[in-house]
């Protein structure tokens, strides 16, 4: 019987991304049994698998815990002791399971070997010198058999992290070292429900179907007897044991997400010259802002002056947000710029807007970036490395001046990191030109998605410019600045 894992699985054993694994799916190299993949298979296709930690993945895993809460930032790979005792216990008794069930199977190999034997015809005869070179082989299997060695792998990883899958959505992530069900979903870009993450409201709720969790911090929300009953649990509020399903509702559209008003803090400005600047925001530790990658937000300081904005950064982290701000001439613009009120009030209200990711789709996606257009594109980048199924993403990015793309560290370090990822810095392009140097760069993407994002006229010629090159517009999509 094959030995199948799932996708999240067989990519953290091979240490590639989702994104590469289901590109292999899709080109034939690798066949999937109902979305699983087989040992053999996965070994056939990435025969080296080893204990230690493989190079891309980790370099990936680095890209998004930079865009993590500082809560993370800390030595929390390994779980709390309870959590890995438990862990290894579960382990335990699976494999006690397969060694009563191997002994079980010897015992019948054997019972069969007598019977053969018993009968004395010549066809069993052969049958059974047959049955005895294979056994013989397997005996003899090297202890570094590379499906050993993937096995051996696979059992360290569930120690250290469990898995979760989502259902009826069907996404699945890890929990690793001792944070909550929640921190470890919203970081896969995941949206599940919530609203104190503080064990208050009960928003998280959800239903554990199978598997086990445990409970890593008190809650002052009451569930009901018979919810207990159910299985629901606060994912707040609670660890994974093992590995686990749970029932649990997902906002799929920015529709689904609900409008927040949140007091948070002016953390750092990051003049970029004389004009721009990088706002950092922070939330407080319970109110974290949730917000679809590409979404603005309505800023507005003590005295009153407010400005929309895009969030340039990850809906990964919702507690620190990051904002290109122009100075721009209005009371906003200037308040900032004059007085830099480093660690004042600032008000957060949102999120509002639809220039959002495609999640249905794994195809390549093509973002082009105008001057500050870079700001809502960079957010949808850092969310399509959380979510990790996207093929492939090529980044244009056209300034008004040489040296005006202040984002570039970010974007090489991207291209340096990712197999997936090209950046090409362009200067004043003009849309037809832009238009044309895709057809030229990218003859034979298949089905991509294209994301626009900039001053309004800019961004809508560009549109325009790729249907003219033959982009049906229902793949592009637009975010006009104003
Ligand atoms: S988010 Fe409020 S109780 Fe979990």
């Amino acid at each position: 019987m094959p030995q199948l894992l799932s996708l999240s699985r067989a990519a953290r054993l091979a240490g590639v991304t989702r994104a590469e694994l289901q590109r292999r799916i899709r080109h034939g190299e690798l066949t999937t049994f109902e979305g699983e993949i087989d040992i053999v298979d996965l070994l056939r296709v990435y025969p080296s698998v080893s204990l230690e930690k493989t190079g891309k993945l980790e370099q990936v895993e680095r890209i998004k815990a930079e865009a993590l809460p500082r809560s993370h930032d800390g030595d929390t790979a390994l779980p709390t002791p309870e959590v890995l005792l438990a862990r290894i216990k579960s382990l335990g008794e699976a494999l006690a399971r397969k060694a009563a069930q191997a002994d079980a199977q010897a015992a019948l190999l054997e019972e069969l070997r007598t019977r053969l034997a018993a009968n004395g015809r010549p066809d069993d005869s052969g049958l059974l010198s047959w049955l005895d070179a294979r056994c013989a082989e397997i005996d003899t299997l090297p202890a570094e058999d590379g499906r050993a060695r993937l096995l051996a792998k696979d059992t360290f990883l569930r120690i250290m992290s469990a898995s979760i899958k989502i259902i009826p959505s069907g996404h699945e992530f890890f929990v690793d070292g001792t944070e909550s069900i929640l921190e470890a979903a919203v970081r896969a870009g995941l949206r599940l429900g919530y609203g104190c993450a503080s064990g208050n409201c009960g928003e998280c709720k959800a239903r554990v179907v199978s598997g086990e969790v445990t409970r890593i911090s008190e809650h002052d929300y009451v569930l009901s007897e018979r919810e207990k009953q159910m299985g629901y649990m606060l994912t707040c509020c609670n660890t994974a044991v093992t590995d686990v399903v749970l029932e649990a509702s997902e906002a799929r559209t920015a529709g689904d997400l609900p409008q927040q008003d949140i007091r948070a803090q002016i953390r750092k400005l990051e003049p970029e010259g004389d004009e721009l600047m990088l706002l950092h925001v922070q939330t407080p530790r319970t109110q974290t802002l949730r917000f679809m990658a590409g979404q603005r937000v309505l800023l507005s300081l003590e005295d009153g002056a407010s400005r929309e904005l895009p969030i340039a950064s990850c809906p990964c982290n919702g507690r620190n947000l990051q904002f290109s701000l122009r100075r721009g001439g209005d009371a906003f613009g200037e308040q900032l710029f004059r007085h830099r009120p480093i660690r004042q009030m600032i008000r957060v209200q949102g999120p509002v807007g639809d220039f959002v990711l495609d999640e249905s789709s794994t195809a390549p996606a093509v973002f082009i970036a105008i001057g500050d257009g870079i700001a809502p594109v960079k957010s949808l980048i850092e969310h399509a490395i959380s979510i990790d199924q996207i093929e492939a993403f090529h980044l244009y990015w056209s300034v008004d001046a040489p040296g005006g793309h202040y984002h570039e560290r970010w974007c090489r370090a991207l291209r340096e990191t990712l197999d997936n990822f090209a950046f090409t810095p362009l200067v004043d392009a003009a849309p037809a030109d832009v238009a044309a140097l895709l057809q030229v760069d990218l003859p034979a993407l298949h089905d991509p998605r294209y994301y626009i994002a900039g001053p309004a006229s800019a961004a809508r010629a560009c549109a325009e410019a790729l249907q003219a090159a033959g982009v049906p517009m229902h793949q592009v999509e637009v975010e006009a600045q104003t």
